[in-house]
């Protein structure tokens, strides 16, 4: 059998590692800023978890989700989202007695969707959620949060906030019967896909990418009209706000999200740069999410981005690596290198040796590694006991005994 990896998934490594890496301290810096607590739950639960919460008639119950019985005949599902893992997590550990909760997660998540660029079958997100507030603040606080997070990881240009409302549950019924008789009109022009949805899911034609449905779209009912006056409220609360913080946004009246347990507010960051999945982070709220898994009567809202768009959209600045590479030009030098070896180890100074004794190779191997210095163990440095140390940024070369070395590193005059 021809060695390979599963279709759909990736390894991360090189420039792409330093950049999860980068996104997740970024992350959970913020976090830490703003006092959520991070949660890490299983990859796999209970698959009844899932089904009813996300949607019985979404995409991704319906085609993407990876589950499978146990041996002791219980069905278990991947986790293709982190809303529900972590509330079903907040619940079952009675994290629910001090409210807000505001929690946050990062880690892997699977969904069996066609593979293209910027959509895996195993990918990783990062994700935010507030249970336990009905408050707009709480929706101004997510949304400016996902802002501060962005900004510090991407050119402002390549990305654009989209929000909408979808009202509470009366607006969603009134709403969809309205779509579904408008949609019923178009019947023979509206994609085969979209013909589908129309009696079961009409709002998911919205957000349909096929042209003549968008098309059609486009003159289709508008949620706004459906508002009932406190949704209508809260709406205008989440504009003001994000106006004074002067986020910029874009009201988007398709913009319906593609799990169904969202109410009111709902946002998503989309970018030009990203191809089909253009989308890059989403959200919204969820009142009636934590009673339909078996908690108390609370609502939430939260969001979720994916790190490898995140990635996908960043500029690489290849970082000047901190680790002194050392060259050792013959075999006869090893009992040297060995002090040297014992000191950078004493003072925590991190270096690498490819142990070949060749010169060229070493500096080859220090420059495309991007390393600041490079520590020479010759002939004239084993008989005059110094070592020679070359600076790979300025070229200025110096000889030290080894007592000297750690200063040296750490002199930021130079
Ligand atoms: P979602 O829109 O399904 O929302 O996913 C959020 C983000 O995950 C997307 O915007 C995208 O960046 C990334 N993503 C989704 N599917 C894939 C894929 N196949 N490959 C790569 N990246 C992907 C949720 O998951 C909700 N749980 C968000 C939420 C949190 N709502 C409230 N709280």
């Amino acid at each position: 059998m021809k060695l390979r990896s599963v279709r759909g998934t990736h390894d991360i490594f090189g420039e792409e590692i330093d950049k999860f890496n980068f996104i997740s301290n970024i992350v959970s810096k913020n976090a830490n800023l703003k006092e959520y607590k991070e949660i890490q739950t299983p990859i796999f639960e209970f698959s009844d978890l899932f089904a009813k919460p996300l949607g019985e008639l979404s995409d991704v119950v319906l085609k993407e989700m990876y589950s499978f019985e146990d041996r002791n005949n219980e069905y278990l599902t991947l986790r293709p989202e982190y809303t529900t893992p972590m509330i079903r997590a907040a619940i079952t550990n009675n994290l629910l007695n001090d409210l807000p909760l505001k929690i946050f997660g990062i880690g892997p998540m699977f969904r069996r969707e066609r593979p293209q660029k910027g959509r895996y079958r195993q990918f990783n997100q990062i994700n935010f959620e507030i249970l336990g507030t009905r408050d707009f603040l709480a929706d101004v606080e997510l949304i400016s949060l996902s802002n501060n997070i962005l900004n510090e990881l991407l050119p402002k240009s390549k990305i654009k906030l989209h929000i909408n409302s979808l009202g509470d549950k009366k607006t969603l019924i009134d709403f969809k019967k309205s779509l579904t008789k408008y949609f019923n009109t178009y019947k023979k022009k509206l994609s085969e896909e979209s013909v589908k949805k129309i009696e079961s899911n009409p709002l998911r034609i919205l957000d349909s990418k096929n042209q003549a449905d968008v098309e059609i779209s486009l003159s289709s009912p508008k949620i706004y009209e459906y508002l009932t006056d406190e949704a209508k409220k809260h709406y205008e609360d989440l504009k003001r706000s994000l106006n004074i913080l002067e986020i910029d946004f874009e009201e988007n009246a398709n913009l319906v999200r593609g799990l169904d347990y969202y109410c009111n507010t709902v946002f998503e960051y989309k970018s030009d740069n990203l191809g089909s999945q253009d989308t890059l982070l989403g959200g919204g709220r969820y009142d009636g999410l934590i009673k339909v898994l078996g908690g108390p009567d609370i609502p939430g809202i939260g969001w979720a981005a994916g790190i490898e768009r995140i990635a996908l959209l960043m500029e690489y600045e290849k970082k000047i690596s901190s680790t002194v590479h050392i060259a050792v030009t013959n075999e006869k030098f090893t009992d040297y290198f060995l002090y040297l070896q014992k000191y950078l180890s004493e003072y925590r100074i991190s270096y690498y040796w490819n142990y070949k004794y060749n010169l060229k190779k070493s500096f080859t191997k220090a420059n495309i590694s991007s390393a600041s210095y490079i520590i020479i163990i010759g002939e004239n440095e084993f008989n005059g006991d110094f070592f020679t140390i070359k600076n790979l940024m300025t070229g200025e070369q110096k000889e030290l005994k080894l007592n000297q070395i750690f200063n040296h590193l750490n002199d930021k005059s130079r």
